[in-house]
């Protein structure tokens, strides 16, 4: 890929740009819980967007997106607004790095990704966070602090993408760390490496391949439900909100809202437990609670689908450690912690069942724990 990038580059503007590179992620536990301030324990994987970039010494944006095949230039005022979708990615994080009084000049760009897309990995993360971190370095000294790199990004998901966003996947993106999962406090914006090896088990994602994302933007709708809750109980977010909070409130507000909250408040403490259970080497713990969360997505939130409830069911039947919907759910992967033994019968069973029932193999995605934003040459 990268040399695709490189040679693509040369062809198209001459030189030689310079590299950068960003990650998708996986989040262990800790689902929707970001917007509601509370806890998420995400780690960027090896699979990235790269770019090759360099300024052009106009006001004009030339970005070639290579998995595409397609082109898009714009200038950098708000009107300049790019049509197509995939360029409104680089367009926002422009815009929101000027908004906040940062520079952005005119520049070549092309990228290219192997994040898969609509895997719920955050294709789109990765892609605002390697600009984010490329402009920076180029135009404004890298003075722009990380975290404020991946605000960038949840701001451009915010106001040129359409998404009610939390900030996990742009963090993730930024602050991964080769081995290492991390437990943000969405709250405080503290966070904290948590080394992961886990001994004798594999991580592995698979893929149902489906996408059930409505045009009514369900998402923003979960997003809406707890913030309707977290005021009637009269706090910031739910973060602050207890079980009792909520009973407090039942008769206020919708049976559908009281349930979204019901997730989340049960979802703070499960990563808080499973960040203990790790301490310890408890993997029994951990592989519990992701069922549970499971649960709560797919009862509660209902973010899960007849195909992520399935494959969740196979992990159960062959005795995975723990398996549930990942990210922001309506399709997308299932994370799975599996002792090394049952592994490949596990894969072979998943692969037959799905496809027998729902006519394509999932796809098996298993995941190495990576560095996120970094400058390549
Ligand atoms: C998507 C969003 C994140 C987060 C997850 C659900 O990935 O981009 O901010 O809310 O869904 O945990």
């Amino acid at each position: 890929m990268e040399k695709e990038i490189r040679d693509e580059f040369k062809k198209r503007f001459n030189s030689d740009g310079i590299m950068y590179a960003s990650s998708g992620r996986i989040n262990l536990i800790g689902e929707h819980t970001d917007y509601n301030g509370g806890f998420v324990f995400p780690g960027a994987v090896d699979k990235c967007i790269m770019l090759a970039i360099e300024p052009n010494g106009t006001e004009i944006v030339n970005a070639y997106a290579l998995d595409l095949k397609e082109e898009a230039s714009f200038g950098l005022e708000e009107k300049d607004i790019p049509s197509q979708q995939w360029a409104h990615y680089i367009f926002g994080v422009c815009r929101e790095i000027i908004k906040r009084g940062g520079v952005v000049k005119g520049f070549n760009a092309v990228f290219a990704g192997n994040v898969p897309l609509g895997a719920g990995m955050s294709s789109s993360a990765a892609l605002e966070s390697t600009f984010a971190f490329a402009l920076n370095d180029l135009f404004n000294n890298n003075t722009i602090e990380k975290f404020e790199l991946a605000r960038i990004g949840q701001s451009t998901e915010h106001n040129y993408c359409g998404v009610k966003c939390g900030i996990m996947d742009q963090f993730a993106s930024v602050f991964g760390k080769k081995g290492n999962l991390m437990r943000l406090d969405c709250r405080s914006g503290e966070f904290e490496y948590f080394p992961f090896n886990p001994k004798g088990y594999k991580l592995v994602l698979l893929d149902s391949k489906v996408k059930h994302e409505l045009v009514d933007s369900p998402y923003n709708r979960r997003r809406e439900s707890c913030e309707r809750v977290a005021a009637t109980i009269g706090v910031e977010t739910l973060r602050d909100a207890s079980f009792e909070d909520l009973e407090k409130v039942k008769d206020k507000i919708s049976e559908e809202d009281y349930k979204r909250a019901r997730y989340v408040i049960g979802e703070k403490q499960r990563v808080l437990d499973v960040c203990e259970a790790l301490k310890n080497g408890d993997y029994e713990t951990v592989g519990a609670r992701m069922y549970e969360t499971h649960e709560g997505l797919s009862k509660d939130y209902e973010v899960s689908c007849v195909e992520l409830d399935y494959l969740n069911d196979i992990a159960r039947e062959m005795g995975v450690t723990g398996s549930r919907i990942m990210g922001g759910g309506f399709g997308g992967c299932t994370i799975n912690l599996v002792k090394d033994e049952k592994y490949d019968a596990f894969i072979a069973s998943a692969k037959e069942k799905f496809a027998k029932k729902f006519g394509h193999e999932p796809r098996v995605i298993d995941v190495v724990i990576s560095d996120g934003a970094r400058k390549l040459s």
